[in-house]
């Protein structure tokens, strides 16, 4: 199996299961508990079904949209997710690279392997940062300043992790970053040559942007549950996002909103957006789906703050569906990340051309020339 053959979200993630040691693999695809929202996220895109006009001449479909104040080529973005260097040995470099030439926006977290410098110095394309608050406080403003001194174009706080959720798959692999040899684990990293041999060659493993303030994850292996219950602050509070809205002063997002509540407060604390996620159905098992929540939010605050779907999307009609229930756009992180880890920034240039070409393709049979054309009247609930 190779990249040609990879023509669906099932291919990439096979082809990742080949070359990545198996923690890392399922650090990727597992998810908290029972994994019963992580099937959620995707299955629940399966009860509407998308609704076409024909005879629409649909010779020129405009795919782009604005998000957070970046126009992007279509809708969908890379989520930000943490340590792309633990899937390939260029880390969120190949990430940027990809984004920007497949004219899409990309986010690195705070538990990036690749500086903020210098993925600002790397690329062109619409740049977001996605914080977690620390204990350390002093960290946050570090974090925003040096976001605002390189140019990042926006900026996302994730509010559903202010503890790791209960991932198994990781407690049994005994994943940790960097990654260790264990017992447990040796067989894996020798049945992966190619990943083992560019990890021992390559640059080591940190976490680029926190290693200033802490050892742990970078020359200190820890497991990133254990990463995130020590590290994470669990006192956040609205006034601690309200000051980092206001200290940023720019386009912001709060990831992992789910409720019109925290929807609305948003608005009241400034955001520009709020990101429906639940973090890939690797925090709370048990939780909604974003699609499932995505119309009752929209109706209530989707005039005043953009609304991004995050979590499930598998295919371009899952992007159609989101918008056409009100969703400026979506993101998703699964997927690219195996892309990533298939085939480096080929890998994910592969998979956002596949999205890309998926939306046009259902734009086209759906009989919408721009992704305004697509509104409630393009789809019906069962
Ligand atoms: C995770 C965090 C680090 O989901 O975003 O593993």
């Amino acid at each position: 199996m190779n990249l040609k053959k990879c023509h669906n979200f099932d291919d990439y993630r096979k082809l990742a299961k080949k070359k990545l040691p198996s923690p890392i693999y399922h650090y990727i695809d597992g998810g908290a508990d029972d994994e019963i929202t992580l099937k959620r996220n995707t299955e629940s895109f399966n009860d509407c079904d998308l609704i076409p006009n024909v005879l629409s001449d649909v010779s020129n479909v405009d795919l782009s949209t604005t998000v957070l104040g970046q126009k992007i080529d279509f809708p969908l973005f890379l989520s930000a997710t943490a340590m792309h260097r633990l899937y390939h040995h260029h880390g969120e470099r190949a990430t940027a690279k990809a984004a920007e030439a497949m004219g899409t926006m990309f986010g690195i977290s705070t538990m990036a392997t690749v500086s903020i410098e210098e993925i600002a110095k790397l690329t062109k394309g619409p740049k977001l940062f996605q914080l977690y608050i620390h204990k350390d406080k002093g960290l946050t403003d570090n974090l925003i300043e040096r976001c605002k001194q390189t140019g990042f174009n926006s900026m996302c706080l994730t509010v559903d992790t202010v503890v790791a959720g209960n991932r198994e798959r990781d407690r049994r692999t005994g994943f940790t970053t960097p990654p260790k040899l264990t017992l447990a684990s040796l067989l894996s990293f020798a049945l992966h040559p190619g990943w083992t041999i560019n990890n021992l060659v390559h640059e080591k493993f940190k976490l680029a942007n926190i290693v200033h303030m802490t050892d742990k994850g970078s020359s200190i292996d820890k497991s990133v549950i254990d990463y995130i219950d020590e590290q994470f602050d669990p006192s956040m509070n609205w006034k601690d996002a309200e000051y980092c809205v206001k200290k940023w002063g720019g386009p912001f997002a709060l990831k992992g909103v789910m409720s019109v509540e925290d929807a609305k407060k948003a608005i009241d604390i400034g955001c520009s957006a709020i990101m429906i996620s639940n973090h890939g159905g690797r925090q709370l098992d048990g939780s909604r789906a974003p699609f499932d929540q995505l119309a009752e939010i929209v109706d209530a605050v989707g005039d005043r703050i953009e609304v991004i779907l995050d979590g499930g999307v598998r295919r371009g009609t899952h992007v159609l569906k989101a918008l056409a229930l009100g969703a400026k756009a979506c993101s998703f992180g699964k997927g690219y990340l195996f892309a990533l880890g298939a085939a480096g920034q080929k890998g994910v240039e592969s998979i956002l051309q596949k999205m890309k070409e998926e939306i046009n393709r259902g734009m086209i049979l759906m009989g919408c020339k721009s992704v305004k054309e697509l509104n409630r009247t393009k789809i019906k609930f069962r």
